[in-house]
């Protein structure tokens, strides 16, 4: 049976499966170069199809994800805001419906957004930006026309359904353990936290959901009042976290300890805001900057901690797997993993709205495979996170004919060896090779990779290659037979894709500074297994033979503020513009003439 599950909301994306098996995988601002990009996926469903072998009139069945997604947002993208504009989006559209009894407009408020050409669906069927109902309407009809489907094949999946059927289906040890499975995001239909669980080899089962799981979307507006924007720099928030001097940090979590409380499987108010932004802005007026950060992540951390800890309790399940946008919180995933009662954390890559398209075609399988629920859960869909486009040797050199910007550029085929030398000389090399990895995290195909020893390298890379903002860490790839020697890793939790921290050992602190935040010295490791990714896993070994060092410093394969390179022409472009002197390509190697 072949499925597609589509996501058509905040980081749109495609994904295929094939008998129970994901061949593929991609968010949309990979080849639109739009980062968050929402609206129907043309592009990825595409190069999903492509990849797959899979013609678009062969598809047995459509899974959507989401139910609600208001119209306003697909009239008004909000991927092209600016930080300005979501202050205005508070300031002109929320403040006067929360605290004046006036209702403007959205797309008032932003006329200057307004993008109608990315409506792309039956206006007709839609009355007023918030009629999720004609929303709803209006998708399906335009998926049945598209894919050319009757209406019973086509099928939509509550939002924290897919968050939570994505951990469960590709968690790797769900055939050993019974699991419990919790979500939390921003807000996702109506719903911004759940819990389930299921006893070994059984499906999910739904145990709780509530809308006061708040702490996404307080997390987010701090993120905006900190001057960064909500959706995509909650990580720096929480980067900057451990800088504070935890004195003034304890004023500012006093605010947020005195609202939001976990409350079983659920969350209740102390204090209820009247919103989740004004309220926190007026009441953390003439903070440290820092201090506020560490706050909403040391209540964050709290929270997390707590309503898992009750989840325990409940089910009596320690194998827990975490989902949805709050899951990409990497810090406090080290302090949920790190509780006595925890026996293992799973955090799936992309874990945010990124794979909804993947959990909604996990359901599908599960709903609609004429096997019972039992067998079809036994499968793994996901064995690899490396399910987007490849270039092969021919193709690419067929693309660096046509392109222009690289006279003067040395062009030859290395080995791994070379590369290693590089790397070992101080050099910065940008590898795009193989299949691109799926999520927000660079796996070592489409990244950027140095020597991790050297503290300057951070600032090499961020002034000279991604005019990165300076607070923030790198991190590793490190052979999976390294692991032991560079973090503290009691439980042995698999750390394939860079979801969670872990403390640094003497040897990590020695051989992998530049790799590990500055302050805390914490690690978010990506582990390489030599089956996952041999030619990675030998081009990292290449470098431990050189250096004894086994882990390079990796980060993802893009300009600051721009999607991960997806093509070899995104590839060249992001060589050209940056400061980098080296790109790989497959085993191709393009440099810059030597500087004088
Ligand atoms: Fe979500």
């Amino acid at each position: 049976m072949i499925i597609l599950g589509v996501n058509e909301g905040h980081n749109a994306g495609a994904a295929l499966m094939v008998d129970g098996r994901l061949l593929a995988a991609i968010s949309e601002d990979r080849p639109t170069r739009q980062t968050t990009r929402s609206g129907f996926p043309f592009q990825a469903i595409d190069e999903c199809l492509a990849l797959a072998g899979v013609a678009k009139r062969n598809i047995d069945r459509v899974a959507l994800a989401s139910t609600q997604l208001p119209p306003k947002y697909f009239w008004v993208p909000r991927e092209s805001f600016s930080i300005r504009d979501f202050w205005r989006e508070q300031n002109d559209y929320w403040k006067p419906r929360l605290y004046e009894g006036k209702h403007p407009s959205f797309l008032d408020v932003f006329r200057d957004r307004l993008d109608p050409s990315r409506f792309i669906y039956d206006p007709s069927l839609v009355h007023g930006e918030e009629d999720h109902a004609g929303m709803l309407t209006a998708r399906l009809q335009h998926h049945q026309h598209y894919f050319g489907l009757p209406p019973e094949r086509i099928t939509v999946h509550d939002h924290h359904t897919c968050h939570a059927w994505y951990a469960f289906m590709v968690h790797p040890q769900r055939l050993e353990h019974d699991l419990l499975v919790f979500t939390a995001d921003g807000a996702g239909d109506g719903v911004n936290g759940t819990v389930w669980s299921a006893a070994r080899g059984q499906p999910l089962r739904e145990l709780h959901r509530t809308n006061q799981c708040n702490i996404g979307r307080i997390y987010r507006y701090v993120t905006l009042l900190l001057g960064m924007k909500q959706f995509e720099h909650a990580f720096k928030t929480m980067g900057l976290a451990p800088y504070a001097n935890p004195k003034y940090g304890r004023e500012a979590y006093d605010v947020f300890a005195e609202t939001l409380q976990n409350d079983g499987l659920g969350f209740s108010y102390r204090i209820k805001p009247k919103d989740h932004f004004f309220h926190f802005k007026e009441k953390l007026e003439g903070m440290r900057f820092d201090g506020i950060a560490w706050g909403i992540q040391k209540r964050t951390e709290e929270l997390l901690s707590q309503w898992v800890g009750h989840g325990i309790r409940k089910t009596g399940i320690g194998h827990v797997a975490f989902s949805g946008g709050v899951a990409m919180n990497i810090k406090a995933n080290k302090v949920v993993w790190e509780r006595d009662d925890v026996q293992s954390l799973f955090v799936p890559p992309g874990s945010g709205d990124e794979s909804l398209a993947i959990g909604a075609a996990c359901k599908e399988t599960v709903d609609h495979a004429m096997v019972p629920a039992e067998t079809i859960t036994a499968c793994r869909p996901m064995t690899s996170p490396y399910l987007g486009p490849e270039f092969d040797a021919a193709a690419i050199e067929r693309r660096l004919h046509r392109l222009g910007g690289l006279e003067g550029c040395s062009v030859r085929t290395v080995d791994h060896h070379h590369v290693a030398n590089l790397l070992a000389s101080g050099q910065v090399v940008g590898r795009f090779a193989g299949r691109a990895e799926f999520g927000q995290r660079a796996l070592g195909n489409r990244s950027i990779l140095a020597d991790p020893r050297p503290r300057e390298v951070v600032r090499t890379i961020n002034e000279m290659i991604k005019q990165r903002d300076f607070w923030m860490p790198f991190a590793s790839s490190v052979l999976a037979e390294r692991l032991p020697d560079y973090v503290v890793n009691p439980k042995h939790l698999a750390a394939d894709f860079m979801t969670l921290a872990f403390d640094s050992t003497p040897t990590g602190q020695r051989d992998m500074f530049g790799a590990l935040h500055p302050y805390d010295l914490t690690s978010r490791p990506h582990v390489v297994h030599r089956h996952a990714n041999p030619d990675y896993h030998a081009l990292i070994s290449a470098f431990a033979a050189i250096t004894g060092v086994g882990a390079v410093l990796n980060t993802s394969f893009n300009l600051h503020g721009e999607p991960i390179v997806h093509t070899p022409e995104d590839a060249v472009s992001t060589f050209l513009r940056s400061g980098l002197d080296h790109l790989l390509l497959g085993d191709l190697l393009v440099s810059k003439p030597a500087k004088p």
